[in-house]
């Protein structure tokens, strides 16, 4: 008889303690700890998928040799059908990759996937495997959705060993596990969704995917605090770490790639939320910069950089004499830390003071912009709000602005210029060193080098 012994993990790094405490002193997060039974000798008493975990990377003892020598297998992607979720993926799926899904709940994970192997099983084999919803519900909502499910599999089954035999016997190419938190590992005495649990299950599910070449996928659910239930553990485990979720605006998704070993991170996806299931957005540009026909001041058109291309969104900002002692600076969809340093640039630089003006800053259609592009036409967008001056509404921007007041070039300017004048712009504020030798034709290029020439436009 193995002998249970109890230890109590961080849910956060992963760290174990003999006894329960209220921090943890690896990553000092408060209230991460919690229970765990695990058994004193891994292998004995434990499950087939749990034994099976020693070495992840698959065939083990094949000895050392050169890394030039190692024989490449062509792994033929799979398409998923769904231009938008490949692209995610870098490029379709990859055979014994794990794919984990996050979001929220009611993101549309469960849909997503649905719609997937529907799509998938026209020219692959797949196999989904529901732990939260019933036959029947699953059914239901592929009915209504109207997808082809004549050769979709399907199973409804809450343990991981049952699931790794039935997956072995149907030998599907796309395994789909819908959620990872119900699920449970023989011979791990915890509740399903623990974090013994959610990890022991992941890991035997990537074992066994590397070892049969099945593409698996695994939902996980986001907590309110915003991390996927022990989030380091599944995400290192994983190959592709994607989010779905949405942002200010309810009817889109934008699926969101945190972790891929096998393409660009940073990319994105979007979908809107029909009462047909997801629909693919091809052209997000368009959606997102859905303008009038007359322009306020206070607003501009900008193009940043998601992962492999470029996107144009619209930046509004309001400045407003200020009521109050103290000012206030908000800033929605861009670092506010970012903004206080511009507008002391701006001030110092510039000359222009707005210490006391109220300062509002909203990137419309809830796009989160983490990249220092949006500078220029942040300050631009300030000046035309405060001056009164609306900017012509085929005019578009990009650049980051120096502490010193220099206009600093930002990658793939030249992507930048010919995606906006695809989508109809006149004019572009450009960095100098990103103002290409020949512009399109029938569009200007304006060449901006530091904040004053920015001040004289508006
Ligand atoms: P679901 O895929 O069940 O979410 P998850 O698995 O991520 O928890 O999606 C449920 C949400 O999607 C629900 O709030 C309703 C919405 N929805 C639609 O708006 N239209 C549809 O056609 C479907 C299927 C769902
Ligand atoms: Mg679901």
């Amino acid at each position: 008889m193995s002998k249970v012994k109890t230890v109590y993990v961080c849910a956060s790094c992963g760290a174990r303690y003999p006894r329960w405490q209220g921090q943890c002193r690896e990553c000092g997060e408060w209230n991460t700890i919690s229970e765990i039974r695990v058994n004193d000798e891994p292998s004995a008493g434990r499950s087939a998928a749990a034994r099976a975990m020693s070495g992840f990377a698959g065939a083990s003892g094949s000895g050392v040799s050169n890394l030039n020598n190692v024989k490449l297998e062509k792994a033929q992607r799979l398409y998923t059908g769904y231009g938008e979720f490949d692209r995610v993926l870098g490029g379709g799926i990859v055979p014994g990759s794990v794919v984990l899904l996050g979001g929220n709940p009611g993101a549309g994970k469960s849909t997503l996937l649905l719609q997937t192997v529907c799509k998938l099983a026209s020219h692959a084999a797949v196999l989904y495997i529901t732990g939260e919803e019933s036959l029947q519900q699953v059914a239901l909502r592929a009915q209504r959705l109207m997808l082809p499910t004549e050769r979709v599999r399907i199973a409804a089954e809450t343990s991981i060993d049952e699931i790794c035999r039935i997956a072995a016997e149907e030998k599907p190419a796309v395994l789909i596990v819908d959620s990872i938190q119900v699920m449970h590992v023989q011979g791990v005495e915890s509740a399903p969704g623990s974090v013994s649990q959610v990890r022991e299950g992941a890991a035997a599910l990537t074992q066994f995917a590397k070892k049969t070449g099945i593409a698996v996928f695994l939902i996980g659910h986001v907590t309110k605090d915003g991390t996927l239930a022990g989030p380091k553990i599944l995400e290192h485990c994983v190959d592709c770490s994607v989010i779905l979720e949405s942002g200010n605006d309810p009817r889109f998704r934008t699926l969101r790639c945190h972790k891929n070993r096998f393409g660009a991170v940073n990319e994105i996806g979007v979908f809107a939320m029909t009462d047909h299931g997801l629909c693919e957005v091809k052209n997000p540009s368009a959606i997102f910069l859905n303008r009038q026909e007359t322009v306020a001041p206070g607003s501009l058109a900008m193009v940043v950089w998601e992962g492999t291309r470029p996107l144009l969104v619209e930046l509004q900002a309001l400045v407003d004499l200020s009521q109050l002692g103290n000012p206030r600076r908000l800033s929605l969809g861009t670092d506010p830390n970012r903004l206080a340093m511009l507008l002391s640039v701006l001030h110092r630089h510039g000359g222009c003071q707005l210490a006391d003006q109220d300062v509002f800053v909203n990137v419309v259609g809830g796009v989160k912009v983490e990249e220092t592009a949006s500078d220029v036409p942040l300050i631009l967008a300030l000046l035309s709000s405060y001056h009164s001056k609306p900017i012509d509404r085929t005019t578009i921007a990009f650049g980051e602005v120096g502490l010193t007041g220099e206009i600093r070039p930002v990658p793939s300017g030249q992507e930048r210029i010919a995606e906006a004048f695809k989508q109809g712009f006149k004019r572009a504020i450009v960095p100098f060193d990103n103002a290409p030798k020949k512009a399109p034709a029938g569009m200007e290029i304006i060449a901006v080098k530091r904040i004053g020439d920015l001040i004289d436009l508006v």
